[in-house]
């Protein structure tokens, strides 16, 4: 396995991040910048996540041409039951021929649930070749015995990869034992990562399995999700791992779509679930900082570090009071612009 050195990948957030801030605002910020806690392994950027229906050839052709960050080779709920053996062949003729050009995205595959009775056959028919995907997507993981399943299967189906690196796995919390237990999931997920071909490395919110679940009516403005997806999100941040928004599954109204993922983006998720190639730029635009954002920041964290060499903890910045907190904000802001 091929993960980046912890110095490397500092050396590269550096400099990613410096081509994202101007020039102008930045003075010595090579020499300034420090981000504490950067995770050592590559990290793929999920801003859209577009599901692309297994068994729709047509679509699936389009894969060249979306700019989403992650695609979603769907088995699941985008796939009529009397399709799920077109979309396995389908996609699984998709790795094997190499036919489509994943350049710049993450190639990934959702499975049917564990519960469903379907899964293994998906595993064994999309995973027993030579070319894997980069991520997998498992929905409806109700409990850590789900993961446990999972992870004996994975075991016993991948033979080989031309991979240097990990199948990563994201999860989905769709109910509310779902919700009750992901802490316990998480943390098994993180354990199970240690032994078998898996990383766990994200958290989908299903919002609308989840309101069928609770018997919550959908609204554009989602309040009746507020505590759900705050608590997805806090959790899926204990665990360090991204957390995956909502659909707008009203993928007409971009104007919509922009709010909700404005405020996905502010309260911490890294990425949204879309539908839609229309649906794409607008989520990408909201997860990633804007430029006089990432130039405040870069501005914030030297002038910290100017103010904590002077032996001063708290002092004024561009008119707010800067303090340790917001400095981790800054430098969260920064990490986000590094990464895409
Ligand atoms: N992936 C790739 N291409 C897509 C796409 C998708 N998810 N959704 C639409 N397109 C393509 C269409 O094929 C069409 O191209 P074409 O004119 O060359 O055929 C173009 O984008 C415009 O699509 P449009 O006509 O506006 O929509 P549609 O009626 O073809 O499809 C949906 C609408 C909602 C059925 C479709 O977007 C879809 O299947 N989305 C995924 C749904 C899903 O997976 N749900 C489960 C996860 S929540
Ligand atoms: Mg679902």
């Amino acid at each position: 396995m091929s993960y980046l050195k912890p110095t490397q990948t500092l050396l590269s957030l550096n400099r990613k991040v410096m081509k994202a801030a101007s020039s102008r605002s930045v003075r010595n910020f090579s020499t300034t910048l420090q981000l504490h806690n950067v995770d050592a392994r590559r990290y793929i950027p999920r801003r859209a996540v577009l599901y692309v229906p297994g068994s729709d050839e047509r679509k699936l052709k389009k894969i060249p041409s979306l700019s989403a960050d992650c695609i979603v080779m769907d088995c699941e709920d985008g796939v009529a039951l009397s399709k799920k053996e077109a979309a396995r062949s389908m996609i699984r003729r998709i790795l094997d021929s190499q036919e489509i050009d994943f350049t710049g995205k993450d190639c990934s595959v959702r499975f049917n649930s564990v519960d469903s009775g379907l899964c293994e056959d998906d595993m064994r028919e999309i995973l027993s070749g030579a070319h894997l995907p980069s991520t997998v997507h498992l929905p409806k993981v109700e409990s850590p015995q789900h993961l446990e399943w999972f992870a004996e299967k994975l075991k016993s189906v991948v033979k080989t990869s031309t991979s240097s690196e990990k199948l990563r796995l994201i999860i989905f919390t769709e109910s509310a034992t779902s919700l009750l237990d992901l802490p316990a999931i998480c943390r098994r997920g993180v354990e199970l990562s240690k032994d078998f071909p898996f990383e766990l490395d994200g958290v989908v919110f299903g919002s609308d399995d989840f309101c069928a679940d609770i018997g919550a009516t959908r609204t554009n403005e989602a309040k009746e999700l507020s505590f759900a997806r705050q608590y997805v999100l806090t959790v899926a941040k204990a665990f360090k791992l991204q957390a995956i928004d909502l659909v707008y599954i009203d993928y007409k109204d971009l104007d919509g779509l922009k709010v909700q993922s404005e405020e996905g983006a502010g309260m911490g998720f890294t990425g949204k679930q879309v539908i839609h190639p229309g649906q794409v730029s607008v989520v990408q635009a909201a997860f990633t900082p804007r430029p006089e954002k990432v130039e405040w920041a870069a501005g914030l964290v030297q002038a910290f570090e100017e103010h904590q060499k002077e032996g001063k903890g708290a002092f004024t910045y561009k008119g707010h009071m800067i303090d340790m907190p917001l400095l981790l904000q800054a430098r969260n802001i920064l990490q986000m612009a590094s990464r895409t």
